[in-house]
C-alpha cells in the first residue's frame, strides 16, 4: 500500500503555510494540498456558523480532490468546525489550537499571554482549556485585530506592523506574561518581530511543529502514511486574485510557486 493521496490542508489565508511547510519537512514525501480562503478571510470577524459553512465548502472540495486527512491550519475554524467536519468525515481531521499547555508547564511568572483571534477567544473550546489551567496560572488573551491582514498583505516588518504588535503586546508584558502563545496561525511569520519587541526574557510560544507531528502521528495510526519514494508534490490553491496569491505564496514558501486558483 503507497497511500499515495494527498494530505489536504486549509486555513483562512497563507497562515496555514506555516503549519504545512513543518509537514513537509517532517514528511517530504507526502503530496500536500493547500487552500487558502483569502477572498472569505478573515475568519476571526466572522460568525461560527459562517467559518463552519466555509470549513464545508473547503474540505468538500479537499475531498473531492481525493485527500486522505485534513488538516485544519487555522486556530479559527478548528474551535467553529472541526467537531462537525469529524461528525461528517471519516477520513483523519487535525486540528490546531493555541498552545497554552506547554506555556502553562513553562511559565515563571505564572502569567501567560495569548494573542489570537476574537472568534478564538471567545469560542466555548478555548475557553474550556483556558479554565482547565486557571488554578495555578493566569491566562491573558488578546485579541488582534488587523493583526492577519499585515501578513496577508506580507507586511511582515513594517512600522504599521511593529506598532499593532506594540499595541497587542505590551498590555501582556505589563501583567507579567513571560510566554507570548501565538493562538494563530498567521503569527508565526511574524515570531521574529514579535520576538524582537517582547526581548530574550519572554517565550513565543508556536504550535506549527507539534501540529505537524501530531498529523504524523494520525496518519500512522490510520496506516496512511505513504510509503511513495521521493519528494512529495505540494499544490497550492488561492481563492485571491492570481498575481497576489503568487507573490504571497511564493514569498512565504521561499520559492517561485504555481498557486491555483478556486
Ligand atoms: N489563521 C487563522 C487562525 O489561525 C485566522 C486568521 C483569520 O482571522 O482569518 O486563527
Amino acid at each position: 500500500m503507497i497511500n499515495g493521496q494527498a494530505i489536504g490542508i486549509f486555513d483562512s489565508g497563507i497562515g496555514g503555510l506555516s503549519i504545512a511547510r513543518q509537514i513537509h519537512q517532517r514528511l517530504p514525501n507526502e503530496h500536500l494540498l493547500y487552500v487558502a480562503d483569502s477572498i472569505h478571510a478573515p475568519y476571526g470577524e466572522k460568525s461560527e456558523s459562517y467559518i463552519t459553512e466555509r470549513a464545508f465548502s473547503i474540505s468538500e472540495f479537499l475531498i473531492q480532490l481525493n485527500v486522505k486527512a485534513i488538516v485544519v491550519a487555522c486556530n479559527t475554524a478548528t474551535v467553529s468546525s472541526i467537531k462537525a467536519l469529524r461528525a461528517k468525515y471519516t477520513i483523519p481531521i487535525i486540528g490546531v489550537e493555541p498552545g497554552v499547555k506547554p506555556a502553562v508547564f513553562n511559565t515563571k511568572s505564572g502569567i501567560v499571554g495569548v494573542l489570537a483571534t476574537a472568534q478564538t477567544l471567545k469560542s466555548v473550546s478555548f475557553n474550556d482549556l483556558a479554565k482547565s489551567f486557571s488554578s495555578h496560572v493566569k491566562i491573558e488573551v488578546q485579541p488582534c485585530p488587523g493583526l492577519m491582514e499585515q501578513v496577508e498583505a506580507l507586511s511582515l516588518d513594517s512600522d504599521e506592523t511593529e506598532a499593532l504588535i506594540k499595541k497587542y503586546v505590551f498590555p501582556l508584558l505589563e501583567k507579567g506574561a513571560d510566554h507570548i502563545v501565538l493562538g494563530c496561525t498567521h503569527y508565526a511569520f511574524l515570531a521574529p518581530i514579535i520576538k524582537r519587541i517582547v526581548g530574550p526574557n519572554v517565550e513565543i510560544v508556536n504550535t506549527d511543529v507539534a501540529v505537524a507531528k501530531e498529523a504524523a502521528r494520525r496518519l500512522d495510526i490510520a496506516s496512511l502514511l505513504s510509503t511513495h519514494n521521493g519528494q512529495g508534490k505540494v499544490e497550492f490553491w488561492s481563492s485571491a486574485p492570481s498575481s497576489v496569491a503568487h507573490r504571497q505564496f511564493s514569498l512565504l514558501w521561499g520559492e517561485s510557486v504555481t498557486v491555483f486558483k478556486m
